[in-house]
């Protein structure tokens, strides 16, 4: 199915975004794993974080859920059971690299499959780890899902140096470091998310660039209330809306604020965006805030390879911000993009080709220059919610028709999206 979204001339008002994921994800599974009753406000209800709650109630966590608040009944340290069945991420690398970890420590057998997508990316990067704990899991020959996990006789604690800026690999290493007595140390030279240590209170050290992070039985969830802050990711393509578009101003409530999360507003602020945040406030560690952004005249930069862990969900909005900016837009250093839900890289390459727009592809990125060619256009979300979100802002910055093909992805991340973007619409 193609969807169009009605042109309009401007944005203003405030708007009220759902939950973050990676925080959703983290307090669905740290509920489900603390003895206990625990409450996690204003989740995610989307189909990513649906993964990650049908995983943990199989292992026998009970969720009950009230507007966008969860109750969670959680199993504690060796109360989770053997699922009845597959144990299904659907979509979702977050919820099966970072159950790889919880599931690889248990003492029954299990197996975890994604869908199509899902069972092409990567899982040697968590298989590599955890086997060195002597986990027992077996992948397909293409290192890859199903993963089957059987319970070993020898799981023990690791010092693992992280050889991919993945916070997804870095959490599964503590994840199942919560099941030894002996500490975990996880040695990280790029900074990644950090939502694991701050919602499981970690001991972090900074040596030079390098990050240690420390974990043992003693961290292990215990029941707590989590409010989770609207999801700066989501929050990215508004604001990028809103930049471009003339005469506009939006206020965002509430958004998550975490150092290792806001490089895509230090991008932007050194391409001259007027955005400001107000309101800041702290839970958890995890710092959050209202963000005002204004129409902006925006020039392109050099993007630094340091800040493109901090940035990489956003690549795909941000260039369309490149492509409306003064100059080339180039991102380079950001292979990585090409293990997400598509193949970003080649998925960004293809559409922005459709458009008429001068591309090239690198093996670690892509650049951008010229315009958009004048002509109607069907673009494929590849079936990748950023991509879809990225190209349906594009959609109203152009005068011609563009339609994308299967953009329901967008429930993997923001199901509201559309309904976002008509409230603010003018
Ligand atoms: C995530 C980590 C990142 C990010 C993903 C969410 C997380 O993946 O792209 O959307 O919640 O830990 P990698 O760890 O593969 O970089």
């Amino acid at each position: 199915m193609i969807t169009r979204i009605e042109k309009i001339s401007s944005v203003s008002g405030t708007l009220v975004l759902p939950g973050d994921k990676s925080i959703s994800h983290r307090a669905v599974m740290f509920s489900s794993m603390a003895e206990g009753k625990s409450g996690v406000i204003n989740f995610l209800d989307s189909e990513d974080i649906a993964s990650t709650r049908n995983c943990f109630q199989q292992l026998g966590a009970e969720i009950k859920r009230e507007g966008d608040e969860l109750t969670i009944w959680g199993c504690g340290r060796n109360g989770f059971r053997k699922p009845q069945k597959n144990l299904d991420a659907g979509n979702s690398g977050t919820t099966a690299r970072l159950i790889s970890g919880i599931l690889a420590a248990q003492t029954f057998e299990s197996v975890l499959v994604g869908d199509e997508s899902l069972s092409k990316r990567p899982m040697k990067r968590i298989a590599d780890p955890l086997k060195k704990m002597g986990a027992d899991l077996k992948l397909t020959d293409e290192e890859t899902l199903p993963i089957i996990f059987t319970p070993s006789s020898n799981f023990h604690s690791l010092d693992y140096t992280l050889p991919v800026a993945s916070a997804q690999v870095k959490s599964a290493v503590l994840l199942a470091g919560l099941f030894n007595r002996d500490y975990t140390i996880v040695r990280e030279p790029f900074i990644t998310r950090d939502h694991t240590e701050n919602l499981l209170g970690l001991d972090v050290e900074v040596e030079n660039s390098l990050r240690i992070i420390r974990v043992n039985e003693n961290n292990y969830p215990t029941p707590k209330e989590y409010i989770v802050p609207s999801d700066i990711s989501s929050a990215a393509f508004f604001i990028v809306l809103t930049l471009l578009l003339k005469n506009s101003e939006i206020v965002i409530k509430d958004i998550l604020l975490n150092e290792t999360r806001t490089g895509i507003l230090t991008v932007l602020k050194l391409m001259g965006a007027d955005i400001s945040a107000d309101n800041v406030k702290n839970y958890i560690g995890e710092p959050f805030g209202d963000l005002i952004v204004k129409s902006s005249e925006l020039n392109n930069i050099s993007i630094s390879s340091e800040i493109v862990p901090n940035i990489i969900d956003e690549i795909p909005i941000l260039s369309v911000a490149g492509l409306f900016a003064e100059g080339k837009f180039e991102i380079r250093n950001a292979e990585e993009l090409r293990y997400k839900e598509s193949d970003r890289i080649n998925a960004l390459v293809e559409n922005y080709k459709r458009l008429g727009v001068k591309v090239e592809n690198f093996n670690d990125g892509f650049s951008l220059e010229g315009g958009v060619a004048n002509k109607s256009t069907v673009l494929d979300s590849f079936g990748d919610h950023r991509i879809a979100m990225a190209f349906a802002v594009l959609s109203l910055l152009t005068e011609k028709e563009i339609g994308i093909e299967n953009f329901d992805c967008v429930k993997i991340s923001n199901p509201t999206f559309v309904k976002q973007l008509k409230s603010i619409s003018r």
